[in-house]
């Protein structure tokens, strides 16, 4: 039979467990102040025989990789002035996208030419920035080690910009493209223009009381974690960031985002992009 052993602790057992709890220690049941002071746990100095101390290691597993870079300011103009100037001959590619990208006559989904220079050597910079990305993930993907990351052949398959206004948005969604078989694949979102109302957001964290916190920012989520689940030692699987520009942000396809509305004057413009590695047969 099971005895049920709990009883009230004796005003005694309250002080100590105050002034315990005062230093910031546990209270393990000691019944004084004077038994409250534990031995030391044992170490390579105090131990009398070697392999009988206490070893401790921590082994945080991480679940999501952003990479986050900023282009200079005269790359991006160079970029918005030349997106300005081919931007009527620029193809539509909202067919392709998800975003809601219509509340304005300017609202628009655009593929770029990924023959010209400007294009290509943001191509190749946002590569370079995508294979440091790539070569985190090193140690769970056996393709032969740094080398074979160093030598990976990455390829641009997409990229385009979108020019939202005043209430456009785009629902939650992924660029996991791989439908004919599993590959690295990454996607990228650089800021080229931010209206005021948008960049003055800050660390948008403040999500009551009607103030618009999130207007016009993106919303990655990768879990089902609640909003409190982090004080139980959960972790957090959500994330928000506010545009700047010039920011740019690298994250793994499969991670599904969204971009809530903003509201006001201005034009919020960002380039994304879609590459793939595959994986290199030893
Ligand atoms: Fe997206």
């Amino acid at each position: 039979m099971v005895e049920i052993t709990h009883k009230e602790k004796t005003e005694e057992e309250k002080k100590v467990i105050e002034e315990v709890r005062k230093t910031g220690k546990q209270w393990m049941g000691e019944k004084t102040m004077d038994e409250v002071a534990k031995p030391e746990l044992p170490t390579r100095t105090n131990t009398l025989e070697d392999g009988e101390r206490v070893e401790i290691s921590i082994n945080q597993i991480p679940a999501i990789t952003f990479l986050e870079g900023n282009l200079p300011k005269s790359m991006l103009h160079e970029l918005n002035a030349h997106v300005d100037e081919h931007r009527e001959k620029m193809t539509d590619y909202s067919g392709n996208l998800v975003g809601q990208i219509k509340q304005t006559e300017k609202s628009q989904q655009l593929a770029l030419d990924r023959e010209h220079p400007t294009v290509q050597g943001l191509m190749n910079l946002l590569g370079s920035a995508g294979r440091a990305f790539l070569k985190t993930y090193v140690g769970q993907i056996p393709v032969g080690g740094t080398e074979a990351f160093d030598k990976a052949p990455i390829d641009c398959f997409s990229m385009w910009t979108v020019h939202s206004y005043e209430g456009d948005y785009n629902p939650l969604h992924d660029h996991d493209v791989s439908y004919d078989q599993k590959c690295m694949a990454f996607s990228i979102i650089l800021y080229c223009m931010v209206p005021p109302q948008i960049a003055k957001l800050g660390d948008s964290k403040q999500l009551h009381s009607n103030g618009g916190a999130t207007d016009g920012c993106t919303y990655f989520t990768w879990g089902t974690s609640t909003g409190a689940d982090h004080l139980t030692l959960k972790p957090k699987t959500d994330r928000y960031v506010v545009p700047e520009e010039g920011k740019f942000l690298i994250f793994p396809s499969w991670l599904k985002h969204s971009v809530a509305p903003f509201y006001g004057e201005g034009e919020r413009r960002t380039l994304s992009a879609n590459f793939r590695a595959p994986f290199i047969s030893q």
